[in-house]
């Protein structure tokens, strides 16, 4: 059972615990709790604008909360905590940014802050192993400008994955890309928390290619979040409360969608919902 598996004692990596964030005066998060345990693989699953990089902030220590806390390993969370990479949303190169997929990823490597990659034979090592991980040797010597979307994400997630966090924070990297590139950072993804036994937390406003492989679900909605396994928190009665009105919760040829249901008041537009999607 789902519940077993969460409980396991001495597993939980990350905590956000009762966590309230207000910007401008703004509510954005309001109590906000659920936990990442080791090796997990999680979606952050939300419509634009419901507030998942801002959560992403509090957990990176960049946005502090008015309320809670975050806890790594059950300890307060400590700015720049090196248990944890991070992979921010919409990272473009320019073209012409003399900068080689090599070495971005070097600069990824732990004590690196200034800029500088010592050139020791254990980083060399260490940046190649990470290319290979993400499948980048064919385009290491290339500029990461030049690359396609999909290698441009590989090549992040290499450079996030060089210092060995034991938790991967990714911000919405299936945005923008291809259906078949979609598809491959999935498994990549997949692929890199069971062999490295990284947990993976990423954000995503369309929930359905993330499905095969989350183990749980952490659902941001009207500043709130539901989170468990996704059966047990992808539910018209778990997500109508989530919404404050009602959702249908529909299953088509495998898929899933969330739709603003019958009864739904007239300020609420499906376009507010996610996984509505009309094909
Ligand atoms: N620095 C900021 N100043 C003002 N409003 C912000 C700021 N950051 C986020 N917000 C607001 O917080 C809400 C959540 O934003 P965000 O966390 O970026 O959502 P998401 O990543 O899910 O699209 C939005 O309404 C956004 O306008
Ligand atoms: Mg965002």
């Amino acid at each position: 059972m789902a519940l077993a598996h969460m409980d396991v004692a001495g597993s939980e990596l990350l905590r956000v615990e009762k966590v309230d964030v207000s910007i401008d005066g703004r509510e954005i998060l309001n109590d906000v709790n659920f936990r990442i345990d080791h090796g997990e693989f999680t979606g952050l699953i939300g419509a634009n604008g419901s507030g998942k990089t801002t959560l992403f902030r509090v957990i990176l220590g960049l946005q502090t909360p008015q309320r809670g806390e975050v806890t790594v390993h059950g300890e307060p969370l400590q700015r720049s905590n090196r248990s944890l990479g991070y992979v921010p949303q919409k990272v473009l190169f320019d073209p012409d940014m003399p900068i080689r997929a090599r070495d971005l990823v070097a600069l990824g490597i732990d004590g690196n802050r200034y800029g500088l990659t010592r050139r020791t034979r254990a980083n060399h090592l260490a940046v190649d192993e990470m290319l290979f991980a993400v499948d980048a040797q064919e385009f290491a010597d290339r500029k990461v400008g030049g690359l396609s979307g999909g290698e441009q994400q590989r090549v992040l997630i290499a450079h996030a994955l060089v210092s060995r966090p034991e938790l991967l924070l990714l911000d919405e990297p299936l945005a923008n890309l291809d259906p078949g590139s979609v598809a491959e950072i999935i498994a990549l993804l997949h692929k890199v928390a069971t062999q490295q036994h990284v947990a993976i937390f990423l954000s995503a406003h369309e929930m359905n290619p993330l499905l095969p492989v989350m183990d749980r679900v952490v659902y941001v909605a009207n500043g709130r979040v539901a989170s468990g396994t996704t059966d047990e928190v992808v539910r018209p009665d778990v997500l109508s409360a989530l919404y404050g009105h009602h959702v249908d919760v529909l299953r088509v040829h495998g898929r899933v969608l969330v739709v603003a249901g019958q009864d739904s008041d007239e300020s609420s537009s499906v376009a507010d919902h996610p996984e509505l999607v009309v094909e």
